[in-house]
């Protein structure tokens, strides 16, 4: 991610967490790195991040020059706070509370996962200048014994609002080995850099496209 960031001056992390984010500014100094979480207790984890909603950021037009962001997988850790004796790793139960409504990471990969990417995709690519840079982590995984195909969804998704793909990494990641499909695990991530096109005019910066 350092890499394709280089040379960037205002970076975005849309869906920030507990502030990873942060780190890519020990590699790139000269960068300004903002970062923006929902749930408070993560937010709270690192004194830059701002509390917020990725669905309606706090920066004027065109403000960053790069968005760098790793959203929710739709994946298990989506799933429902259950109150049981059961261990599990989603982020309700990291937070023992329900997640806040506009939480991506309460949505498994289905229509209204697509429809609130689309939306937060949307708002960042408001803040983002033409010609600015999209770095993107995404994962797919299994579902039924069938790999869902987010990833591909997404850069759909992003082709369909102006970016183009430069360049798309698989980063090695067996992930966790339990649960129903333990042993047939998508064991990599992709790590994608796209550029907006700057054809891609002020009036259309703001539409949303008709995608699901
Ligand atoms: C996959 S995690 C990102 C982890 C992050 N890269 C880190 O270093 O911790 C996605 C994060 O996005 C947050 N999130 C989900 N919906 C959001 C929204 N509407 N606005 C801001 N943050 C949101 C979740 O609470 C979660 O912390």
């Amino acid at each position: 991610m350092v890499r394709m960031l280089r040379g960037r001056k205002r970076v975005l992390d849309p869906f920030a967490g507990v502030g990873g984010i942060f780190m890519i500014g020990k590699f790139l100094p000269d960068a300004e790195v903002s970062g923006v979480e929902i749930e408070a207790e993560w937010a709270a984890q690192h004194s830059r991040t701002t509390l917020g909603n990725a669905l309606h950021l706090p920066w004027p037009d065109g403000y960053f020059d790069a968005i760098c962001t790793s959203p929710a997988y739709g994946n298990r850790l989506c799933d429902k706070l259950l109150r049981d004796r059961h261990k599990r790793k989603t982020y309700a139960s990291e937070l023992a509370r329900e997640l806040h409504p506009d939480n991506g990471g309460a949505l498994p990969w289905g229509a209204k996962y697509r429809a609130f990417h689309l939306a937060a995709w949307t708002e960042a690519r408001r803040v983002l200048e033409p010609g600015g840079l999209f770095v993107l982590n995404i994962k797919d995984h299994i579902r039924r014994g069938v790999v869902q195909p987010v990833t591909d969804w997404h850069i759909e998704a992003l082709e369909g609002l102006g970016f183009r793909v430069l360049e798309h990494v698989h980063i090695d990641c067996p992930g966790m080995r339990f649960g129903q499909n333990r042993d047939a695990r998508v064991d990599y991530e992709s790590v994608i850099l796209f550029q907006q096109d700057s054809a891609y005019g002020a009036q259309s910066r703001n539409r949303v496209p008709d995608q699901q």
